[in-house]
């Protein structure tokens, strides 16, 4: 298990002041910044690319950046997230046509790897690339849009992956995406996830460091 981590989904942020956002909600307590790249192909939502997470680097971010990878095909656009700046990209794996390559290539490149899992995914192919991966992330809602509600069957998937994770022994932060907030962090901690995305739970409410505090003492219970 990798010390608990928060990553609030900029999605959810003021886009109009983004910069401004990311800066707040790091002052708050937030560990990493979650980045939802949407395509309005692979997902019916269309977001934000690499230039704006260059622009957030030469705004002066320098916490981890954690790219989420909507988009189909994957390969093309993850040069140039990592010239971007990118910490972790991770990507769907049905949305690869070859997912060791792509693995391999934000590996080449310096960043951390991870493979993402919808609701319905299973995780079969984890255990070919488990040596390759730095982050596992489950998703708990359909991606595509923030503020969805958690999917309560995602639980036994996070015990089913913290399992796998912890049998290959190697150091693998396992993410949750979707519908996190105070209320379930707890259960999902439990569970076996240790990195947390939130986006409307944190954005949502006017005082970012008052929904992180609460979200640590949850996880501290
Ligand atoms: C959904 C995105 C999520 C989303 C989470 O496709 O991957 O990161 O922003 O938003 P909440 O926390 O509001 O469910
Ligand atoms: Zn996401």
């Amino acid at each position: 298990m990798q010390p608990f981590a928060i990553a609030p989904s900029i999605l959810s942020a003021d886009f109009a002041r983004l910069g401004e956002e990311v800066d707040k909600v790091l002052a708050a307590g937030a560990d990493i910044v979650h980045f939802d790249v949407m395509d309005n192909h692979y997902v019916p939502n269309l977001t934000i690319g690499p230039m704006v997470c260059t622009a957030l680097r030469r705004y002066g971010i320098t916490a981890p950046i954690d790219v989420h990878l909507m988009v189909k095909p994957v390969d093309r656009i993850i040069g140039d997230f990592l010239d971007a700046g990118a910490s972790y990209i991770t990507f769907h794996p049905e949305a690869s046509e070859h997912i060791d390559r792509s693995l391999q290539l934000i590996k080449d490149g310096g960043a951390r790897a991870g493979l993402v899992f919808n609701p319905g995914t299973p995780l079969d192919c984890l255990k070919y690339v488990m040596d390759k991966l730095d982050m596992v992330l489950l998703m708990s809602v359909n991606p595509g849009f923030g503020g969805q509600k958690f999917i309560p069957r995602t639980l036994d998937k996070l015990r089913e992956a913290r399992a796998l994770i912890d049998a290959s022994g190697h150091a693998i932060r396992l993410e949750i995406d979707g519908g996190v907030n105070v209320k379930n962090i707890a259960e999902i901690a439990a569970a076996g996830a240790d990195t947390f995305v939130a986006g409307s739970a944190i954005f949502g409410q006017p005082d970012y460091k008052a929904v992180i505090d609460a979200m640590r003492a949850e996880l501290a219970r």
